[in-house]
């Protein structure tokens, strides 16, 4: 996905209030705590800058690729209204506007006060009607407090950045403030899939039905083996990010776990299987990889013989559901 001008423009005008060296520096000083798996600091306006610079774009795109499939299996939920937990600049918040908006309100809380200021002129910048409903609250989420209901909950790379007990109480707290919907999504690497195993447990205890990417709720069977779950979404880069990343590709791919849940629906089909890595598409046939509704990891071969199945697994892509047409193989 290509960034919407607009925010493409309010980074821009961030980026271009501090010297680009300072900028490379503070971004690979990004890179390093991520690399160290140590929660990044934004101690400073360089290193919020950069945030908005090298990671704002690939978790936008990761959102919107989110609430897109939650768009598209729950098209009867509407989104007025958001609360993003953890929300640094707002990209989740960004991100829900441009999929379901204009969203009627949006409250964004952080424990972090240096976002507040960065984050009214990037929103004023890409999304004015946004930054009008939109509210800011300075909150530890790791501390027992309530935020009043919204119609969609979101955690976005914040989780992880808590101890496993505060995080299970925050997804317990954040679950009683959904009305419709809740989307929790971390990195895609071995720890961010345990934190959204974790999640998904607790929200399966409260009774919550698990939307996607699982097409069940029995227990993740990716936590018997060594893969984890994860997807990919891309984003195409422009010559700063380029610069300030000293990568030399026209695009990024962001992987990320993730998991969406919803109240249970009455006698809900758990619905079809989800393809959980790269279809391999060989001549005459396509080898998928799937999590299906049984709870199960399968592997599934497409012959060319199965006329319409092959065309589908041909068209099928990572990440997305497996729905076979019926009389034909799985
Ligand atoms: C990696 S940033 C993600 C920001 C944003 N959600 C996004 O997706 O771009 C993690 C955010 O979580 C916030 N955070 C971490 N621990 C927190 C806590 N205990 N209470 C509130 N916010 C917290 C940080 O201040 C930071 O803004």
């Amino acid at each position: 996905m290509k960034l919407p001008e607009p925010l493409q423009q309010a980074i821009a005008a961030a980026a271009d209030s501090i010297p680009a060296p300072a900028l490379a520096h503070a971004a690979a000083g990004l890179g390093r705590a991520y690399a160290g798996a140590s929660p990044p600091s934004f101690a400073s306006p360089e290193s919020r800058i950069a945030y908005l610079v090298a990671r704002l774009p690939a978790i936008f795109a990761v959102n919107c690729w989110i609430l897109s499939e939650l768009a598209r299996l729950r098209p009867e939920i509407e989104v007025r209204s958001v609360l993003d937990l953890g929300c640094g600049p707002g990209t989740a918040t960004l991100a829900a506007d441009e999929i379901f908006g204009p969203l009627q309100t949006a409250t964004m809380a952080d424990n972090d006060p240096g976002w507040t200021r960065m984050r009214a002129r990037v929103m004023a910048g890409a999304a004015p009607q946004l930054a009008a409903v939109s509210r800011s609250a300075i909150a530890d989420l790791r501390r027992p407090g309530r935020f009043e209901q919204h119609d969609l909950v979101i955690l976005s790379y914040a989780l992880g950045e808590m101890d496993s007990a505060s995080a299970t109480g925050l997804v317990e707290r954040a679950w009683a403030c959904a009305r419709h919907a809740m989307v929790i999504v971390e990195p895609g690497t071995p720890r961010g899939f345990r934190t959204i195993v974790a999640a998904r447990a607790a929200l399966i205890d409260a009774r919550a039905d698990i939307v996607a990417p699982c097409p069940h709720t029995g227990q993740c069977p990716l936590t018997r083996g060594k893969d984890w779950c994860h997807f990919d979404a891309q984003v195409e880069r422009t010559r700063r990010h380029q610069r300030t990343k000293a990568g030399s590709l026209s695009y990024e791919i962001e992987k990320f776990s993730y998991v969406i849940a919803a109240p249970a629906e009455a006698a809900k089909d758990p619905g079809p299987a989800r393809i959980i890595k790269h279809p391999l598409k060989k001549s005459g046939h396509v080898i998928l990889d799937l999590c299906t509704a049984g709870g199960a990891i399968e592997r599934v071969i497409i012959s060319k013989r199965d006329q319409d199945s092959y065309r589908l697994a041909r068209a099928a892509r990572w990440g997305e559901i497996w729905s076979p047409p019926e009389g034909e193989m799985k």
